[in-house]
This record gives C-alpha cells, sequence and structure tokens, in this order.
C-alpha cells in the first residue's frame, strides 16, 4: 500500500519556480529556433507549464526514455521507448525533465542528441536530487534541490499512479 505522506513543494511554490525557470529561458532563447524535448512521462505537467510561459513560438517534441520499473527502485538501464521526431541538426535544444536522480537518464540523452549536432543543447529539471547523483550531468536551469526521497505528484509516478497530483509529496512505501 503506497500513501502520500509529506508535502514537499506546494501548487504555488511550483508555479513561482516554473515561471522563473520559463523567464530565464526566454531570455536567453529571444529570437532563437528553439527546440523543447520533454523527457516522456516525467516531463508532461512541466513542460505543459513552462512552454505556456514562454511568449515566443517554440517547437515541443518528446522522447520516452525511462530508467525506472513500476516502483521506487531503478533499474540502471536506459531504454528509449519512443524517439523524437523533429530534425534537430542547426537548432537550440532544451532537454526537459522534471527530476534528475542519477543523471543516467539526461546523461545519456545529452550524449545522443550532441551527436545531431544542434546548434545548443541545454538542460531544465524543475527537481534535482543532487545527493543521488551517479554520474556528472551539466545542468542549465535548475528549480529545486531536493532531499533523497521517493517523491511523487506534478507528472512524477510511483507505479504510474499520482502523475496527476497538483502538487509534490513524498510517498510512503512498503506493505
Ligand atoms: P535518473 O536517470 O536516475 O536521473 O532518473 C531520472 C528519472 O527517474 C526521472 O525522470 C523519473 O522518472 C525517475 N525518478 C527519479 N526520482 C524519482 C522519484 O523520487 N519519484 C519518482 N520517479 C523518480
Ligand atoms: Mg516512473
Amino acid at each position: 500500500m503506497i500513501e502520500t505522506d509529506e508535502i514537499v513543494l506546494t501548487e504555488a511554490a511550483i508555479r513561482e519556480k516554473v515561471k522563473e525557470l520559463a523567464g530565464l529561458i526566454a531570455r536567453d532563447y529571444a529570437g532563437k529556433d528553439l527546440v523543447l524535448i520533454g523527457i516522456l512521462k516525467g516531463a508532461l505537467v512541466f513542460l505543459a507549464d513552462l512552454i505556456r510561459n514562454i511568449p515566443f513560438p517554440v517547437t515541443v517534441d518528446f522522447v520516452h526514455a525511462s530508467s525506472y520499473g513500476m516502483g521506487t527502485e531503478s533499474m540502471r538501464a536506459i531504454r528509449i521507448k519512443k524517439e523524437i521526431e523533429t530534425d534537430i541538426g542547426g537548432r537550440h535544444v532544451l532537454l526537459v525533465d522534471c527530476i534528475i536522480d542519477t543523471g543516467e537518464t539526461l546523461d545519456c540523452l545529452l550524449k545522443r542528441y550532441a551527436e545531431r549536432k544542434p546548434a545548443s543543447l541545454r538542460s531544465v529539471v524543475l527537481l534535482d536530487k543532487r545527493s543521488r547523483r551517479t554520474v556528472s550531468v551539466p545542468l542549465d536551469y535548475t528549480g529545486y534541490v531536493i532531499p533523497d526521497k521517493f517523491v511523487v505528484g506534478y507528472g512524477i509516478d510511483c507505479g504510474e499512479q499520482y502523475r496527476n497530483l497538483p502538487y509534490i509529496a513524498t510517498v510512503k512505501t512498503g506493505t
């Protein structure tokens, strides 16, 4: 049985940070051809809110990469389940994820897309579980650094549940 435990970030705190990040991105990419690549499924809600705070046309695409199974344990393997369809060569690319943990997913995708010779390649994450990092990944825009606790909500799941929570909370796991 899994229950939500304590709220880590309220809706208001998330909204404020998303606006701040979008403001930085809008400043840095004004006048540029920006392609945002959301890492499914976790980036779903964050990306939707982020783009609505960017005041110029952008291209959106998705890659479905997964490193976690149905529970809270990492499987330590990145699988590409759905690839982007956009030609990113010569364009400004921003990889978007809701949470970075070991960093392996983002590291793998940054290397993968660098090979396609974009004009620039950066990343934005809302939540950074910095203490869990196993590979060093450059983060260009970071929302909140959070402690090493398993969280759900705002697109982030546990066993495909809780993505629809408008806030971010920890979960109680166990039987
Ligand atoms: P990484 O490759 O270890 O950085 O894992 C990144 C992915 O792991 C995220 O996109 C999430 O899907 C998942 N993940 C990491 N931490 C959590 C968590 O606390 N709750 C749910 N999923 C998580
Ligand atoms: Mg998951």
